[in-house]
């Protein structure tokens, strides 16, 4: 991501929330569970609907007439909402509970003062729907929360803009809410930057010596970019047409591109890697978990075996691809069977390599207030065995590249006299003795040797070609 990342969130003025219980004991029980989703968000609890900024009916269908009285609850907070609007500030109507999930859509047609509907089943994910009705009335989100620092960092670059090798960020923001993450929070909507723009930059870097380029956005294969002018009218483009574009500008010899979503797949973007040689084959898409429970209390809108057939899909058009993920250990409520699947998921997929980190609550995410937080100890031992096994199967991948000859970008100098470092086509460090005038151009180079995070090799003729 860019370095100018948008500003951290300001803790917010206090926000007033009300809700009306209707019902039983599973209602109050649910009251209370939307309440501890809402606080971190800075919401207050409110004895009265005057004046509140957002207004919960919880409702109960068990009697008869339930759906009349909560219409006749929204006549009356009609006349509030409108004069908190016309103070300046708006009031936010939610209809949860069981006439939420009998009635449905048929509530806002019938009592358009409501923003939004939401049923039993689905209160974790409260504070996405608030998100999108603020976004809806043009409003940012604000948390109580500071920006993320760990994890924001991860999602952005590893690797520093080097001489020949450039980032640019073509897509900024998630609306995926997995239930862990912060993004969608600090980073706000999803948002694509038109073709021509992102044309003119990479044009400039290959002006500019570049010879590599990585698309970055947090959900960078959702990308829909307006098209460049001049476009006949047939709407936005996908990130495989721009990465097919952006291979016709002279110079740049390498593409890749980074995070991607399992839900934004596409066809054509898969195609692009058997069709479009200057796509590298590497593919970095995060799963998260290989059980189907805990992806969905994730939110994560797949499952494990939809997955399974994006990697089988994406090797059928690109044999060799490396393929590349994001792991979360001890996520709530992970039993040892859930772990188990996570690393059967990992055996399936044979990593060439992947990040693996333990769960971590963060505040203002639905995760936080889940019940079965994992103890420490356990994601600690969980963690350890996952990172033995996609130690192995890197160390694997690096080891069945020996003997082969690879086309590598030299980037910079290596450490010791003489030697060069560069990438390979599946992002493999590579060590290599050569002139430093090859730095900026692909060699072909013959691997003779490999760790679990390096390669070495030999230089094939010393004459620079195109990957
Ligand atoms: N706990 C642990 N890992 C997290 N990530 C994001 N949020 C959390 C969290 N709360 C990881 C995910 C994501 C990567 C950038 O960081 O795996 O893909
Ligand atoms: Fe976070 Fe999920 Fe969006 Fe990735 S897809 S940035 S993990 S919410």
């Amino acid at each position: 991501m860019s370095e100018t990342q948008r500003a951290a969130a300001e803790p917010t003025a206090r926000k007033r929330l009300f809700i009306k219980t209707y019902g039983c004991q599973m209602n109050v029980y649910d009251s209370e569970r939307m309440r501890d989703l809402l606080t971190p968000l800075g919401y207050e609890p409110a004895d009265a609907p005057d004046g509140a900024d957002l207004v919960i009916l919880n409702t109960c269908h068990i009697r008869e007439k339930a759906a009349e009285k909560v219409y006749s609850e929204l006549g009356r907070l009609k006349p509030l909402k409108e004069a908190k609007a016309a103070s300046g500030d708006p009031m936010t109507i939610a209809v949860a509970g069981c006439v939420a999930q009998a009635e449905g859509a048929e509530i806002q047609r019938r009592a358009p003062v409501v923003d939004l509907v939401v049923g039993p089943q689905t209160y974790h994910k409260l504070p996405e729907l608030i998100a999108s009705v603020h976004r809806g009335r043009g409003e940012g989100l604000e948390t109580e929360f500071e920006v993320e620092e760990k994890f924001d960092r991860l999602a952005a670059p590893v690797r520093q803009v080097e001489g020949y090798s450039a980032f640019v960020t073509v897509q900024e923001g998630c609306d995926k809410f997995c239930s862990f993450c912060v993004v969608p929070y600090t980073r706000g909507a999803e948002w694509s930057r038109p073709v021509d723009q992102v044309v003119a930059e990479v044009r400039a870097l290959a002006a500019r010596g570049v010879r590599e380029v990585t698309l970055l956005g947090q959900n960078v294969n959702a990308y829909h970019g307006e098209p460049p002018a001049g476009d006949a009218a047939d709407g936005t483009w996908g990130l495989g047409r721009l990465v097919r574009h952006l291979a016709l500008i002279d110079g740049i010899e390498r593409i890749r591109f980074t995070t991607s979503h399992p839900k934004d797949m596409d066809d054509d973007l898969i195609a692009a890697f058997a069709d479009e040689p200057k796509l590298m084959p590497y593919f970095h898409l995060p799963v998260q978990a290989g059980s189907d429970r805990i992806l969905k209390a994730m939110n994560r809108k797949h499952t494990a075996a939809e997955y399974l057939d994006i990697i089988a899909r994406l090797r059928e058009a690109r044999p060799d691809i490396a393929i590349s993920g994001d792991m979360i250990v001890g996520f709530p409520g992970e039993t040892e069977a859930d772990f188990e699947a996570t690393m059967a998921l990992v055996r399936e997929v044979e990593y060439a390599s992947c990040f693996s980190f333990k769960y971590s609550r963060r505040p203002g995410t639905p995760g936080a207030a889940l019940p079965g937080q994992v103890d420490e100890a356990v994601k600690s031992e969980r963690l350890a065995r996952l990172q033995a096994l996609l130690g192995e199967q890197q160390e694997a991948f690096n080891a069945s590249m020996v003997g082969r000859t690879l086309p590598v970008l030299f980037e910079k100098p290596g450490r010791h006299a003489g030697q060069l470092s560069g990438r390979s086509p599946y992002l493999q460090a590579v060590h290599c003795e050569a002139p430093e005038a090859l730095i900026g151009t692909i060699a072909d180079v013959e691997i003779v040797s490999a760790s679990r995070n390096a390669l070495a090799g030999r230089l094939k003729d010393g004459e620079s070609r195109a990957a």
